[in-house]
């Protein structure tokens, strides 16, 4: 069979939806500076979907550092890989500053955060170790865990007696292989916004021997007492063996770092074959990221402002009776019931009438039945956003209910889109 024709007879779980094509829900332009208000086909939106959570993608000293850097440096230097001509000054003194931040020893920049953690979890184990995941982890360490050779074992999200009964069965494993176990935890699971159960996970080092590798993506910068993450906030730092996070949500940049003990970080320097083989990141990055980093350091009030914007949309929605699962972080999940079409018609009218972008999770991300609103609170939000966005939900979910998104002769989805 002809491979293209083959590919091109199922588009995949995503790319079945492409019979809308128009930039609507899938690949939105999003138009204006980054900002809660953007404009979205021609109108502002009110927007809940980006990571920008402490706003810092569009702060003043953040665009200079950029801009003054990129004018500097250009886009080009440093060339070719760190360990071949792609070192420099900086890029060291900006690994010290996230080590530090971190509470380790050392840290390691990523080029990316996807490719990033998926050759960490490379670099970390051969084919007789043992890695021990959660089941709702993201796609980048699913696909981490995917390039491994050697045995893995999952375990149901967040369910601590079964990580201990899988801990066992690789215990036993490894010692006929004579390899190690790896386990792999996020800080704060982007979809739901819990944490990982970090306290638990730790204490269980007391009886199995692991190393633990967190990947805090949307902890970094929201979580702690110093923004130093989900660990910092269950007060066990310490306890994690490698701390990953992206640049790409707190720090409103691009990019990523792996830290940890000196010798591990070390070895995976000269491991860690997407770093090796790829070219290092380009110097505004590695400035901007600087003056990214002081300023979460020396701005608590960016937080405390996300954090006020958190609280009162959840305690808002809450009070109104909207179900938000078990988030703890600033990721705020709406749950509803309804059916995909169902789920179409609401986003439309949120996004057309009610002038509201956020992004909506929908089978097979979650259940047939179920319709996932997904608000990304930030610092740039004011009181009033969070007020208007709450008058909103209630009045998608009064036509939810009363079956208005259901009705046939509705503003039809494909043809509302298409406007
Ligand atoms: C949990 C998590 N890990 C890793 C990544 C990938 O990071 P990056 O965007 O830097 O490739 C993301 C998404 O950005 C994420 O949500």
């Amino acid at each position: 069979m002809d491979l293209f024709e083959k590919l091109l007879s199922d588009s995949g779980p995503l790319g079945q939806h492409k019979f809308i094509d128009n930039n609507f829900y899938m690949f939105p332009k999003l138009e204006g500076e980054i900002a809660p208000r953007m404009v979205f086909k021609g109108s502002e939106v009110l927007t809940w979907s980006l990571n920008n959570y402490i706003g810092l993608a569009n702060h003043p000293d953040v665009r200079k550092a950029d801009a003054e850097s990129a004018a500097e440096w250009g886009l080009a230097y440093p060339m070719g890989a760190r360990m071949m001509t792609g070192n420099t000054v900086q890029h060291e003194e900006f690994e010290r500053q996230l080590a530090d931040f971190v509470m380790k020893e050392d840290a390691m920049l990523l080029n990316y955060g996807y490719q990033g953690i998926m050759s960490i979890i490379d670099a970390l184990v051969d084919r007789r170790d043992l890695i021990v995941y959660d089941a709702e982890s993201h796609a980048c360490i699913i696909d981490g865990v995917r390039m491994h050779m050697g045995k893995r074992l999952v375990f149901p999200h967040n369910d601590i007696s079964n990580l201990e009964k899988q801990l066992i069965r690789a215990e036993r494993l490894t010692k006929e292989s004579g390899g190690g176990i790896l386990v792999i935890t996020e800080g704060v699971f982007g979809m739901s916004g819990n944490m990982g159960n970090l306290k638990e996970i730790v204490a269980l080092k007391e009886k199995y021997n692991f190393k633990l590798l967190v990947d805090d993506a949307h902890g970094f910068g929201t979580m702690g007492e110093t923004g130093a993450g989900a660990g910092e906030e269950q007060g066990v730092q310490d306890g994690i063996d490698l701390y990953f996070s992206t640049f790409a949500k707190a720090m409103a940049g691009i990019g990523a770092f792996i830290a940890g003990g000196k010798e591990v970080i070390d070895h995976l320097r000269y491991n860690t074959r997407s770093q090796i083989f790829a070219k290092s990141l380009p110097m505004p990055f590695v400035i901007g990221g600087m003056k990214r980093l002081e300023l979460l350091k020396s701005q608590p009030e960016l937080r405390e402002n996300l954090w006020k914007i958190v609280r009162r949309i959840q305690s808002g929605l809450r009070d109104k009776g909207f179900n938000l699962g078990t988030t703890k972080s600033p990721v705020t999940p709406v749950i509803l019931s309804g059916d995909p079409i169902e789920a179409c018609n609401l986003v439309v009218d949120l996004r057309n009438n009610f002038n509201i972008f956020c992004s909506v999770v929908v089978y097979p991300v979650v259940p047939k039945d179920v319709i996932m609103l997904r608000i990304i609170p930030t610092a740039a939000h004011t009181t009033d956003d969070v007020d208007e966005t709450i008058a909103a939900f209630e009045a998608v979910k009064v036509k939810l209910l009363d079956g208005t998104y259901k009705r046939a002769g509705w503003e039809n989805v494909k043809k509302v889109v298409s406007m």
